[in-house]
C-alpha cells in the first residue's frame, strides 16, 4: 500500500497526541452550582447526586474554602427558602437565604466570583417559575418580580445574575432595573436556550422545586426546536444578554455549535443534575469510568463551541486537573 494519507501517525504516543490536540477543559472554565438552606451545621446529601449537598450557611462557607484552593473560579447558587408562597416572597427578600449567601461568600472570598440563579420555583408553594391565575403562569406581572430578585441579589454583591425562568422579556426587565439601580456592570447570563428536561428530575429533589400541577412546557422550550433556540437566544442578546446559558448540555451540543457559531458571544454550557446522576449511578456500579466519561463528556462541550461549564462535577475535575 503506497498511502499518502495516514491519520494515525498523529496518534502515535501520548506526546503527539497531545501536542495536537484541539480542545481542553480548564480548572477557569468550571461554574460549581451550590445549594443554600437556612440552620446551622447542616450538610443535607441530595439523594439521586452524591457528592452534591444543601448546605446550611456555616458549612457552606468551610465548603467554599475547597472550591477556592482548587482554583474554580466561580459559583453558582440556589436557595431553599424557609417558607414558600404563591409570589415567591422569598426569592427577593433583602435577606432571602441567596442574598444571604452572596454577603457570606463575599466576605470570606472577595475574589470568589459570584452568580445567582434568578428564578421563582424555589420559593413558589406551586413550584412554578412564575405567578399564576386560574392555573395560567402569567408572563408579564412576573417579570417584575425576576427583576426585584436580581436587584437583591446584586445588592448582596453578586457579581453576575442569571436568569432561568423562561419568561418572555426577563432580560430586558432585569437589565433595565439592575441599570436604575445602579448596577450597570453586573452582566445577566441567560439560559436564552432552556428546555423543557426530563435530565432537571434530580435538580428538582435538591432545590424542592418540582411543580406541584402541570409542568414547565409553557415556558421551557420544546426539546426538538433548534430554530427556535436561535430565535429565544437572538431575543435575549437584544435585550441585554452579556453570556448565554444552553441547558441541558449532554443532548443539546448541536445548539451549542450553533449559538456558539451564529451569534460569537460567550457559550456557557450547563452540564445538569440528571446528567449528574447518572454517571454517578453507572459509575457506583462499576459500568463506567467516572473520570474519563465525565472528562470526555465535558470536552465534547467545548469541542461543540462552550467557554465555561456549570458542573456539578466540577470539584472532582479540577482535582483530576491537578494531577
Ligand atoms: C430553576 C432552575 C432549574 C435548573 C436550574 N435552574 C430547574 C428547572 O427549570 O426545573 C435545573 C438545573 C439542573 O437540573 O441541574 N428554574
Amino acid at each position: 500500500m503506497e498511502l499518502l494519507h495516514r491519520p494515525r501517525r498523529l496518534r502515535a504516543n501520548e506526546k503527539i497526541r497531545s501536542m495536537v490536540r484541539e480542545n481542553h477543559v480548564r480548572v477557569d472554565d468550571l461554574i460549581y452550582p451550590m445549594f443554600v438552606i437556612y440552620g446551622e451545621n447542616t450538610k443535607n446529601e441530595i439523594p439521586s447526586m452524591p457528592g452534591v449537598y444543601q448546605y446550611s450557611l456555616d458549612l457552606f462557607v468551610e465548603a467554599l474554602k475547597e472550591v477556592v484552593d482548587l482554583g474554580i473560579p466561580a459559583i453558582l447558587l440556589f436557595g431553599i427558602p424557609e417558607t414558600k408562597d404563591a409570589v415567591g416572597t422569598g426569592a427577593y427578600h433583602q435577606h432571602g437565604i441567596v442574598q444571604e449567601a452572596v454577603r457570606v461568600a463575599k466576605k470570606h472570598y472577595p475574589d470568589l466570583y459570584v452568580i445567582t440563579d434568578v428564578c421563582l420555583c424555589e420559593y413558589t408553594d406551586h413550584g412554578h417559575c412564575g405567578v399564576i391565575q386560574d392555573g395560567k403562569i402569567l408572563n408579564d406581572p412576573t417579570l417584575d418580580l425576576l427583576a426585584q430578585t436580581a436587584v437583591s441579589h446584586a445588592q448582596a454583591g453578586a457579581d453576575m445574575v442569571a436568569p432561568s425562568d423562561m419568561m418572555d422579556g426577563r432580560v430586558a426587565a432585569i437589565r433595565q432595573s439592575l441599570d436604575k439601580a445602579g448596577f450597570t456592570d453586573v452582566p445577566v447570563m441567560s439560559y436564552a436556550a432552556k428546555f423543557a428536561s426530563g435530565f432537571y428530575g434530580p435538580f428538582r429533589e435538591a432545590a424542592g422545586s418540582a411543580p406541584q400541577f402541570g409542568d414547565r412546557r409553557t415556558y421551557q422550550m420544546d426539546p426538538p426546536n433548534g430554530n427556535e433556540a436561535m430565535r429565544e437566544t437572538a431575543l435575549d442578546i437584544e435585550e441585554g444578554a452579556d453570556l448565554i446559558i444552553v441547558k441541558p448540555a449532554l443532548a443539546y451540543g448541536d445548539i451549542t455549535y450553533r449559538t456558539k457559531e451564529r451569534f460569537g458571544l460567550p457559550v456557557v454550557a450547563y452540564n445538569v443534575s440528571g446528567e449528574y446522576s447518572m454517571v454517578k449511578a453507572a459509575s457506583a456500579q462499576g459500568w463506567i469510568d467516572e473520570k474519563r466519561i465525565v472528562m470526555e463528556a465535558l470536552v465534547s462541550m467545548k469541542r461543540a463551541g462552550a467557554d465555561l461549564i456549570i458542573s456539578y462535577h466540577a470539584l472532582d475535575v479540577a482535582r483530576w486537573l491537578q494531577g
